[in-house]
């Protein structure tokens, strides 16, 4: 690796701010071009910035294909305003019509922080959830579990560990000898709630969208290497053109796909499993297709990379119906950290850099005076030059958390730029902002708490 490489720890307290150099360094896409249906707050200020596969995901959406999101939250400490980043996006897919899957991670939280199973519980509920409902996150079109109560979830992270090893954990999370081995299950953990919801019990195939910081990247990163690593069918650009079907062949298919244990080719069966494959492909519409059992391949010419998701998804059915576990590699989204109010990193162990969800609006109030600030030393200075909006969190807050109107926000962010508006008044306008986007959600997490109980699943009551 070298030291140019950005690291990221999905426990540590270090945080990259390097957006740019993260898409390119992690393989990530820039949501630059892609097209979002009704666009959120947090999607038309670019603080979503970048995603693996959503196109799969807004595809269903447009088609009125199923599709799911899925996230996780840690059941440790307070809920502070940069968990609700992610319970934004929830509640704007959930709004597309995608079903929600929460998963609370009392296993990891044991793991890696020492909280009970049973702390772990009361907490998920009493803080986390009851702060969704508040939110809006509707209880009908939510599950939330326990990794410690659903079994399927642990099976296949353990079913997955097969095909990764210690090198491959090394390089994601920097795991060495001396690593605890509650730690090395946890991400395998995490692998299972990501994947879990696709299975025929929870939902069946269908694409899944993990919105997250970036801190928890590289468990997307194996995650979706090993979905693919257990795919019978690979789908790959075609040499000169069109799409290219391979066939994996891997011990517990080998029988199924026709691969005698001497090494010898059942023809019979090989065959068979191919025009399974071609006729998958004619129900996509595709006329000319190559099938050729003996490389072990099929070549669609006419097929766009475009394509390729709608084939993939076919021949993931194919292989279910084959008895293979058919998992689909999860799209995510990215979005930016927000800064914490001291400037440095927003963190629950540091009270004074975040505003927590329970904070009282004298608390929020006195936090947001001593914030940090983008304006000058002086009011005469900060007249004659203006402030920089870009790094004052007052404004940052109202831009990520608490303003709704794009044109007010970009007519006082011209104003502090043009020294119109000191760094005190910015300060104020925040807090009205704040306090008044605070108040509403202590009184509808009031009204909302009976609805608690809603939001579990079967075998999380
Ligand atoms: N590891 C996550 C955290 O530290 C929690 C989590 C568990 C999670 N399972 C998940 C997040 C699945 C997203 C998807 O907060």
């Amino acid at each position: 690796m070298g030291s140019e490489d950005v690291v990221i720890d999905p426990w540590g307290s270090a945080q990259s701010t390097d957006y740019s150099r993260i898409i390119e360094q992690f393989g990530l896409s820039s949501m630059d071009d892609v097209h979002l249906p009704s666009p959120s707050r947090l999607h038309r200020r670019g603080i979503v910035f970048a995603h693996r596969d959503l196109e799969q995901v807004l595809d269903a959406q447009r088609q009125g294909d199923s599709f799911g999101v899925l996230t996780g939250l840690m059941p440790s400490g307070q809920m502070h305003m940069g968990h609700s980043m992610v319970i934004d996006q929830v509640k704007w897919f959930q709004q597309l019509g995608g079903d929600v899957t929460i998963a609370v991670a009392d296993l990891e939280s044991q793991a890696t922080r020492g909280v009970s199973l049973e702390k772990g519980r009361k907490v998920a509920l009493e803080e986390y959830i009851a702060h969704y409902a508040a939110l809006g996150i509707d209880p009908e079109k939510t599950n939330v579990y326990f990794q410690s109560s659903r079994p399927v979830v642990q099976r296949l992270g353990f079913q997955l560990g097969k095909r990764t090893n210690l090198n491959e954990l090394e390089a994601i999370y920097g795991f060495s000898g001396e690593t605890n081995l509650a730690h090395v299950q946890a991400p395998l953990v995490q692998v299972g709630d990501i994947l879990h919801p696709q299975t025929d019990e929870y939902g069946g195939l269908r694409p899944i969208v993990v919105p997250v910081g970036v801190d928890q990247d590289p468990h997307l990163r194996l995650t979706r290497g090993l979905a693919s690593k257990t795919n019978w069918f690979n789908v790959n650009d075609g040499k000169t053109s069109g799409v290219l079907i391979g066939l994996s062949v891997q011990d517990d298919n080998a029988d199924v796909l026709g691969q005698l244990p001497n090494g010898r080719m059942d023809r019979e069966r090989l065959n068979s499993v191919f025009s399974g494959i071609v006729s998958s492909l004619e129900h996509l519409g595709f006329s000319d297709i190559q099938s050729n059992p003996k490389q072990g391949t099929v070549l669609v010419p006419s097929a766009t990379p475009k394509d390729k998701s709608k084939i993939r998804m076919k021949l993931l059915e194919y292989e279910r119906s084959l008895g293979g576990m058919g998992l689909l590699a999860p799209s995510s989204t990215y979005h930016h950290f927000a800064v914490g109010l001291t400037g440095e990193k927003m963190s629950s162990s540091k009270p004074k850099t975040t505003l927590f969800l329970r904070d009282d609006l004298a608390t929020v109030e006195k936090k947001i005076k001593r914030a940090f600030s983008g304006g000058q030393a002086t009011i005469e200075e900060h007249r004659r030059l203006g402030g920089n909006p870009d790094i004052d969190v007052a404004y940052r807050y109202m831009m990520y958390f608490f303003e709704d109107d794009d044109a007010y926000l970009q007519r006082v962010n011209a104003d502090y730029r043009a020294g119109k508006i000191l760094a005190g008044e910015m300060k104020q306008l925040c807090i009205d902002r704040a306090t008044a986007w605070l108040g509403d959600l202590h009184e509808m997490r009031d009204q909302t708490a009976h609805l608690v109980e809603d939001f579990l699943a079967e075998d999380a009551r």
